[in-house]
Formats: structure tokens, C-alpha cells, sequence
């Protein structure tokens, strides 16, 4: 991915220069990979070719970067640490940070425009519109509107749930329907796909909230105690991190019972399940 998305994103010598080597910077060299990684092991169930998955992981991997970057700015979370660099509006300036994700976003939809993903253009379409609603005022982006209103609520468990499903959940199902897009997999498999995609996206934030609150800065690459800090509903705050843990529990067990039946194709999708709610970082 490190190598996919060092030759689709601008050279820093290419004008203009701070604002390339700003978006190099935020999409390179740190991260865990996750939504790339699941784009690729939803791709291999569906025998997509790998030409494909790069392109369409790297669009989704550019949008998540977008979405950190701005997460950070001092207007959101006010951080100033990210994948163990300084945030991008602190290594550069707050408005190249906000140019930045413009930049990315764009860049994200090019690619899946320019390159051949699908067997039609109609096939086509459909991913580039599910990467813009999943990016949206009714995916990502209408998520962290949620959270910023919500900062100092007490929110209800359905609510709480609204607001993960949006912000993190929506862009990891994305990676998951684009993958499996790039292939063939009958209408059944899409929607077992699907519901397998939301259950690992909403574990994936409800398992970010416990790090927040009791991993180390050291380890998360990011400042860890933030969510208690700024006053933020989570799923800590709201259930506790013993019932936290245990939804993202029955979340990862509801994931591996929606694979059922895919056979081995599905190994890699099932660790990443296992991975995402067992991971320590
Ligand atoms: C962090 O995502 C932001 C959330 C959506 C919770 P990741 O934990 O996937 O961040 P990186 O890509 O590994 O840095
Ligand atoms: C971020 O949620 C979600 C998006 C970036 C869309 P958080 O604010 O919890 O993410 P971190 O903890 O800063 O990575
Ligand atoms: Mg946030
Ligand atoms: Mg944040
Ligand atoms: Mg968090």
C-alpha cells in the first residue's frame, strides 16, 4: 500500500510543492493499513485482480487520511500527534492541513474514475458513488458532524451507535463493498459481505474508544485520554470499558458468523475481524 500510494499521490517536486509534500506526509509512512487491508481480503474472496484492488484501497486509504487530517485541526480534536509524527497542520500550517484533505479527497475520486475497476462503466459508477456517500454528509463526514455536536452530551446507546456507524463505521464498509466490487460475488454473498462490513466498522470505533481510554500515547502513535478530556460521548463513557469490551465481542463473533460458508477465500477477512477488535493499537 506504502508503495501504491507513493506513486498515485504527486511528487513533492511537482508544483505545488509544500502542499504535495503536506499530502505525502499525511498518507504516508504510518497507519495500520486497516480499510486498505480490507479491500484487498474482501477483493480476494470476490478473485478480483490485484491491478484493481491497489487502486480502489489507495482511494479509500487517501480518504481516511483526508479524515484524520482534518479530525486533527484545532476546529475538531486539536491534536497535535498522529501515526507518531506531529499532526499536519503542526508539521506545516493549519491551512495547508485543510488543502491537504481538499487535495486528497480529489485525488481519492480520480483514481476511481481513471482506472479500470469493474468489468462496465455502469459497475464503475456505482463504486464511485459508494465511496461518496460513505465519504459524505451521509457517511463520514456526517458522522464527525454528530460528534462535534455532541461534545459534553450524554447521548443514548442507539445515538452513540448513530454517530460510530457514520463517522468510522460507513468508510470501513466502503473498503469492504470495493473490494468485493472489483470482482464477482453473487447478490447473497454481497449482502453477508455487507453485514459482516458494518459489524467490524462500528467494533473498529467502539474499540478506538477503549484504546483512548486505556492505551498509551506511546502506543497508539496518537494522544491517548483525549475522548475524557474533551468531554466526548463514547462508548466508554456511555456503556464502560468492561460492556464496551464485550459489545466489540459479539461484534466481532456476528462478523465471523456472516462469513459462514465462504471457505477459505474468506481467511484474510476473518483475522482482519479478529485483528480489529483484539488489536492493542
Ligand atoms: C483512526 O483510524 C480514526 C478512526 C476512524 C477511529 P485508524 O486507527 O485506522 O488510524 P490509522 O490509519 O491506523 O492511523
Ligand atoms: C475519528 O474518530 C473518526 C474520523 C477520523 C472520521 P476519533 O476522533 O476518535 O479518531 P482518533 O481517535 O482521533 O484517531
Ligand atoms: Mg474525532
Ligand atoms: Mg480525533
Ligand atoms: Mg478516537
Amino acid at each position: 500500500m506504502e508503495d501504491v500510494l507513493a506513486r498515485t499521490l504527486p511528487a513533492a517536486e511537482i508544483a505545488p510543492q509544500r502542499l504535495h509534500a503536506a499530502m505525502r506526509y499525511a498518507a504516508l509512512g504510518g497507519g495500520k493499513r486497516i480499510r486498505p487491508l480490507l479491500t484487498f481480503a474482501a477483493g480476494q474472496v470476490a478473485g478480483a485482480h490485484e491491478d484493481r484492488l491497489e487502486i480502489a484501497a489507495a482511494a479509500v486509504e487517501m480518504i481516511h487520511a483526508y479524515s484524520l487530517v482534518h479530525d486533527d485541526l484545532p476546529c475538531m480534536d486539536d491534536d497535535v500527534l498522529r501515526r507518531g509524527k506531529p499532526t499536519v497542520h503542526v508539521e506545516f500550517d493549519e491551512a495547508t492541513a485543510l488543502l491537504v484533505g481538499d487535495g486528497l479527497q480529489s485525488l481519492a475520486f480520480q483514481l476511481l474514475a481513471q482506472y479500470p475497476l469493474a468489468q462496465d462503466a455502469h459497475k464503475q459508477l456505482e463504486m464511485v458513488t459508494l465511496l461518496a456517500v460513505a465519504s459524505g454528509s451521509r457517511g463520514m463526514a456526517g458522522g464527525q458532524a454528530i460528534d462535534l455536536a455532541s461534545v459534553g452530551k450524554t447521548l443514548t446507546l442507539p445515538e452513540l451507535e448513530l454517530m460510530h456507524i457514520h463517522k468510522t463505521g460507513a468508510l470501513i464498509r466502503a473498503a469492504v463493498m470495493l473490494g468485493a466490487l472489483c470482482g464477482q460475488l453473487s447478490d447473497t454473498k454481497m449482502a453477508k459481505l455487507d453485514h459482516f462490513a458494518k459489524c467490524i466498522g462500528l467494533a473498529f470505533q467502539v474499540v478506538d474508544d477503549v484504546l483512548d481510554a486505556e492505551a498509551s500515547t506511546a502506543t497508539l502513535g496518537k494522544t491517548a485520554g483525549k475522548d475524557a478530556e474533551q468531554n466526548k460521548p463514547t462508548y466508554v463513557s456511555v456503556l464502560g470499558v468492561t460492556d464496551a469490551k464485550n459489545l466489540a465481542e459479539t461484534l466481532r463473533q456476528d462478523a465471523q458468523d456472516a462469513l459462514e460458508g465462504f471457505g477459505n477465500k474468506a481467511q484474510r477477512l476473518r483475522a482482519l475481524a479478529d485483528f480489529i477488535v483484539l488489536r492493542s493499537f
